[in-house]
């Protein structure tokens, strides 16, 4: 699948790139939320979250990058948000995160920063629908994918079969035509795009192109 992420997209005509989006073959709509503190950016919040539900036709893949995430997440739920990712390394309580978004009706996953080590998702994974691995430092879009990242993809798939679970995969940053096949071939799930998509002359093409 593709969640291409409306951070790259242009805000000044969002209805439009979301209307493009409908029409695509992208399969979630992926929104960042940052808070200025968890990561340097801030991006935006509940109100913009509520007016691309009113027009998107695809699931809303909502990535919560602030520091103390659940006090939002019945908001987030309220704004039509169908998953919810929240950091590892912003949550003390992360069973109890897990538990109570999915108490609020939603998909519940996990991020990773690049360089937490997905060992540490041994004991919640039974309680991820998915999980989200970074493939830069969050805050920004239009960085370069760190290699890294392959080698977490494999342990990350070996861990869920083990455990006999479906847990998704879904890899954000640095996504583009060029290593799309490679990340499927490695386990992935779900690729994030932002720059790839809403840079690119013509992004319905690409979104093709990063699902064949
Ligand atoms: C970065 C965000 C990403 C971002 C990806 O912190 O989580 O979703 O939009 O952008 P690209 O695809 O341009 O790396
Ligand atoms: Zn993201």
């Amino acid at each position: 699948m593709v969640a291409a992420s409306l951070l790259s997209a242009d805000f000044g005509r969002l209805k439009d790139e979301i209307e493009m989006l409908n029409q695509s073959e992208n399969d979630w709509v992926h929104v960042d939320v940052m808070d200025g503190k968890f990561v340097p950016n801030i991006s935006f919040g509940q109100p913009v979250v509520k007016h691309i539900k009113k027009h998107a036709k695809q699931p809303l893949d909502v990535h919560l990058m602030i520091e103390d995430p659940d006090r939002y997440f019945e908001d987030f739920k309220k704004c039509g948000a169908d998953i919810l990712s929240v950091h590892y390394e912003a949550c003390r309580h992360l069973h109890r995160s897990l538990s109570a978004i999915k108490d609020a009706g939603m998909k519940a996953a996990v991020a990773l920063n690049p360089h937490t080590s997905v060992n540490l998702l041994q004991d919640v994974l039974p309680l991820c629908d998915m999980v989200l691995l970074m493939s830069v430092n969050p805050g920004f879009g239009g960085q370069k994918f760190i290699e890294n990242t392959y080698s977490k993809i494999h342990s990350l798939k070996r861990m869920i079969e083990e455990k006999g679970l479906n847990t998704l995969i879904e890899i954000d940053g640095g996504v583009n035509i060029h290593n799309s096949s490679l990340l499927y071939a490695a386990g992935a799930d779900v690729l994030v795009a932002g720059s790839a998509i809403f840079s690119s002359d013509n992004p319905e093409e690409t979104i093709k192109r990063l699902k064949s």
